[in-house]
């Protein structure tokens, strides 16, 4: 299966995006594959049996969300500059958001920019992340606040990669499947509603499907100026919770679900959703063991928090709300009163 994506305004900028077709990638210059030390112990093996390259070599970064800094980037780079990489080299991301994050950003800038090709091992980066070209690093004041938009040159999704998926990082993923369904697709959460992930077959189906929206969106507005934003749909809220978690409580996707489950309350009350379709969005949730609440100390002091989110312009909150299911309002006008009266239902008791 592949996927194209077209950019309206920059048709240079245009890949495509490979489902369960790698077989052999050849490359007559020096190719450089950035991994953590979890994913080469269990699928580098099966990777160099499908590359060759004129010289290939191998670059380990720890691993996780705690090493996407400027240190794991230097080190990147040192190994570039270390084995002579020129302009015509080539990164491959071959691992996880953080992974594809990174190596993306050591691209665009190492000698101004070199390509680079995504092969996304986890859920959550084959159906997201790794579509798109956002690529960058955290620092001291928060996640992802260095970066470029900077687009890979195509990507290998394989689904036999995620065999060895976590239970939680599965549904990490699914949740970024409900994401797109719920604003842009009614018939494939519906589709979703009827199948089981767990079958390979409708896994890659759903990849697919989740890819070609992703493809459709970014191809739009590959800087965020709109529609982009779109896709942003339950993480105004699940930007607070990591942060109040201390990013250590939920994986990001298990923070998108709760994030979207208060999403949907809001748009309850404010006459977007039916709470018949909320309770679908839900259970569909639920299905994949997803958590779909947080238990908030204070509303108040949760609602201050959406103001240190980076996407919080001129102290507006942008709030991307289901229509239905299936479509979207994206809003930045909702009282402060109302947002709080959907906080409270989320106020822990105990
Ligand atoms: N993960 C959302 C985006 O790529 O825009």
């Amino acid at each position: 299966m592949q996927t194209e994506i077209n950019f309206e305004n920059q048709k240079s900028l245009n890949y495509t995006i490979y489902i369960d077709e790698l077989q052999k990638l050849e490359f007559d210059r020096k190719v450089a594959i950035v991994t953590n030390p979890k994913v080469a112990g269990l699928h580098l093996k099966v990777l160099l049996n499908m590359i060759s390259a004129k010289e290939l070599y191998v670059i380990t970064v720890p691993d996780g969300e705690a090493y996407k800094n400027q240190k794991s980037l230097d080190m990147i780079l040192e190994n570039l500059f270390n084995h002579r990489f020129d302009r015509s080299s080539l990164l491959i991301a071959f691992g996880g958001g953080v992974i594809g994050d990174m190596t993306g950003y050591a691209a665009s800038i190492f000698q101004r920019g070199i390509d680079f090709i995504q092969i996304p091992t986890t859920l959550l980066s084959q159906v997201d992340a790794s579509v798109g070209g956002k690529t960058g690093i955290n620092n001291a004041y928060g996640k992802n606040l260095i970066g470029a938009f900077y687009q890979p040159k195509a990507v290998y999704i394989q689904t036999p990669f995620l065999q060895t998926l976590q239970k939680r990082e599965f549904g990490a993923g699914v949740a970024e499947i409900v994401k797109m369904a719920v604003t842009f697709d009614r018939d494939f959460f519906v589709w979703l509603e009827q199948h089981d992930l767990h079958s390979q077959k409708d896994l890659a189906t759903a990849i697919q499907k989740s890819v070609e929206t992703k493809a459709w969106v970014v191809g739009q507005d590959e800087k965020e100026k709109g529609i982009r934003a779109v896709l942003n749909y339950g993480h105004t809220f699940a930007h607070v919770i990591e942060n109040m978690t201390n990013y250590s409580r939920f994986l990001h996707g298990e923070a998108v679900s709760i994030g979207m489950v208060m999403a949907n309350k809001l748009a309850v009350k404010l006459g977007l959703l039916c709470s018949k379709d909320a309770d679908k969005i839900e259970q569909l949730l639920l299905k994949y063991d997803l958590p779909v609440s947080f238990g908030i100390t204070d509303a108040h002091t949760f609602y201050d928090a959406f103001f240190l989110d980076k996407k919080t312009k001129n102290a507006k909150i942008t709030f991307i709300l289901p229509k239905e299911i299936g479509g979207y309002e994206m809003r930045t006008d909702i009282d402060k009163m109302i947002v709080l009266d959907v906080l409270e239902e989320f106020i822990d008791e105990k």
